[in-house]
């Protein structure tokens, strides 16, 4: 899918930043697929547009694994599209959002969505998906709380932070959850954590994609048997539970990967999505 000649958009990411290419590009390769687990026709018109090497950086996508981010992406969306079926005008904050293309896969016409990106991420979104009435990116680290003064949280609001955290410091992520649960009463936080081997790899530079472009170190790790531990980060935190990824295509996706997932081995391998939900005041 690399698309050099006649591209319109150049990008300069490096390290955090970047890693957004690699995860536009496992939806945008999913989506191209017969029988997709998802559809994302955004994602595969950005990488259409983009001058960037995708394959030379990442290889060629590995359909396991591209199907594995959009079940990933799909666990996300689904808590997205639940609360919006109750907070129908309500606000959905995306932290990191990346070119994240959700709005296009679960807006229902009438909520707010918020995005907050580093300032270069959150130039190249704007100049590829810029704002709209409903939508719009602000530039300012999620680690900036003063992002929450831009949150109208009169009809409910949503935090998600896929992608984000497992990059923070143990004590960020602290302060960032605790920042979520003191500013929004009765609002929730979807996010998504790496297991601790696999951070503690992360700080190795083992942790590479096929093509050995190396992911940036990922210092905050969680197992999925210390979520509860999440609850500490703020006396407001009334539970914190884990999503389960729907399932997907084939042998793998189909049928091994959900059976691991409900014995609790496969929490131990890969990536858990989870949900901290925020007391009322
Ligand atoms: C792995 S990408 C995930 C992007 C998107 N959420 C997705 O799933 O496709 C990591 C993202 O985190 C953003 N990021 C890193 N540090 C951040 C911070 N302190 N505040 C806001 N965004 C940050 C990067 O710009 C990048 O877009």
């Amino acid at each position: 899918m690399d698309r050099g000649n006649g591209a319109m958009h150049t990008v300069t990411l490096s390290g955090v930043p970047e890693m957004l290419m690699w995860n536009l590009y496992q939806r945008a390769w999913e989506a191209r697929r017969p029988r997709p687990v998802l559809h994302d026709p955004k994602a595969t018109e950005l990488v259409d547009t983009l001058d960037y090497p995708f394959e030379k950086h990442f290889g060629r996508p590995i359909g396991l694994v591209a199907q594995g981010h959009a079940l990933r992406v799909r666990t996300f969306d689904t808590a997205v599209r639940d609360f919006l079926t109750t907070h129908p005008d309500g606000t959905i904050v995306h932290l990191a959002e990346g070119l994240e293309t959700q709005f296009w896969r679960c807006d229902n016409g009438r909520a707010r969505w918020l995005g907050v990106e580093l300032p270069e991420t959150a130039a190249l979104r704007r100049s590829l998906l810029p704002d709209g009435d409903r939508r719009r990116t602000l530039a300012c680290s999620a680690l900036d709380l003063s992002w929450r003064d831009e949150v109208d949280s009169s009809r409910g609001v949503l935090i998600t932070a896929q992608g984000l955290l497992m990059y923070l410091r143990p004590h960020q992520v602290r302060d960032l959850i605790a920042g979520c649960a003191e500013a929004f009463p009765g609002g929730s936080l979807v996010f998504d954590t790496v297991p601790r081997w696999f951070s503690a790899r992360s700080l190795t530079g083992a942790v590479r994609t096929s093509r050995g472009f190396p992911s940036p170190p990922m210092p905050w790790g969680l197992n999925r048997s210390e979520l509860p531990r999440v609850r500490t980060a703020h006396p407001a935190i009334t539970s914190v539970r884990q999503l389960l990824p729907p399932s997907g295509r084939g042998l793998y996706h189909g049928t091994v990967a959900p059976l691991l997932t409900h014995i609790g081995v496969r929490n131990a391998l890969v990536l858990v999505t989870a949900v901290a939900q925020f007391a009322h005041q």
